[in-house]
């Protein structure tokens, strides 16, 4: 696949078929997610990778959390989109898009809740990829890095047949992962990207996310 395709091809998954990942696969995918740039080479990232079982209990757990009302409490910067902004709209451009196709009404509270678990639960995901850094590093200064990261990662995966979906849903209740994968203190979770193979049925993964046209966003300078 040339590079133009799969950029034009990467979408967020969020439907997966039941099949495990082996783990050399994921090792190929993790190795050339690492040849992603950083800052001065200082590649500021570690994985965790959970499948099966484990990322089934913790799923479980995160379901049980959010049921029960549980404060959520991330340890990435959570940035929030002021109301009427052009951010917001886009969110809510997305969100009503994913309803659309999954046929859930806007008042239809009960299917709302469930989809938000499904986040919750890596999308039931065979896989997920839980990305940390160390907490002696400032918590904004890898933030960029691990955004080449990730979209290396997502891009690697695709060359791989598999699909993601970067999410922070999954890590939302940190205490959770850390006391399942025995994440140390010195670590802190970022982000996860859920992995496997997509499911071509499932309707939200159908969505083509719009983007903004880059004439809105581009001033040019020095060009006729
Ligand atoms: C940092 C980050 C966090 C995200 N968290 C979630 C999430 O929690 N749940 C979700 O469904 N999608 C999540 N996404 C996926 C975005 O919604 C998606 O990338 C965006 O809508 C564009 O769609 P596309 O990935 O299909 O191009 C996240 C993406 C990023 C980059």
């Amino acid at each position: 696949m040339d590079i133009e395709t799969a950029i034009r091809s990467r979408k967020s998954i969020r439907g997966f078929k039941p099949d495990p990942v082996p783990r050399q696969l994921i090792e190929q995918v993790l190795t050339l997610a690492c040849r992603a740039p950083s800052t001065m080479n200082t590649q500021p990232w570690e994985f965790v990778v959970a499948g099966g079982e484990v990322l089934r209990a913790i799923a479980a757990q995160n379901v049980m959390r959010l049921r029960e009302g549980v404060m959520i409490c991330p340890e990435h910067v959570i940035t929030g989109w002021p109301p009427r902004s052009v951010y917001r709209e886009r969110q809510v451009e997305v969100a009503k898009r994913i309803f659309s196709l999954m046929g859930i009404a806007r008042e239809d509270r009960v299917r709302r809740a469930e989809w938000m678990e499904r986040g919750f639960r890596f999308f039931d995901a065979p896989a997920a990829v839980i990305i940390l850094t160390d907490t002696a590093l400032s918590e904004g200064g890898p933030l960029m890095d691990i955004g080449a990261l990730m979209q290396t990662l997502c891009l690697a995966a695709l060359a791989h047949g598999l699909g993601t979906c970067i999410e922070d849903q999954g890590v939302m209740y940190p205490e959770v992962l850390r006391s399942v994968l025995k994440i140390p203190d010195t670590k802190r979770i970022l982000i996860c990207v859920a992995l496997g193979y997509p499911d071509p049925d499932f309707p939200a993964n159908a969505l083509e996310s719009p983007r903004e046209d880059i004439a809105a966003i581009t001033s040019w300078h020095g060009f006729d």
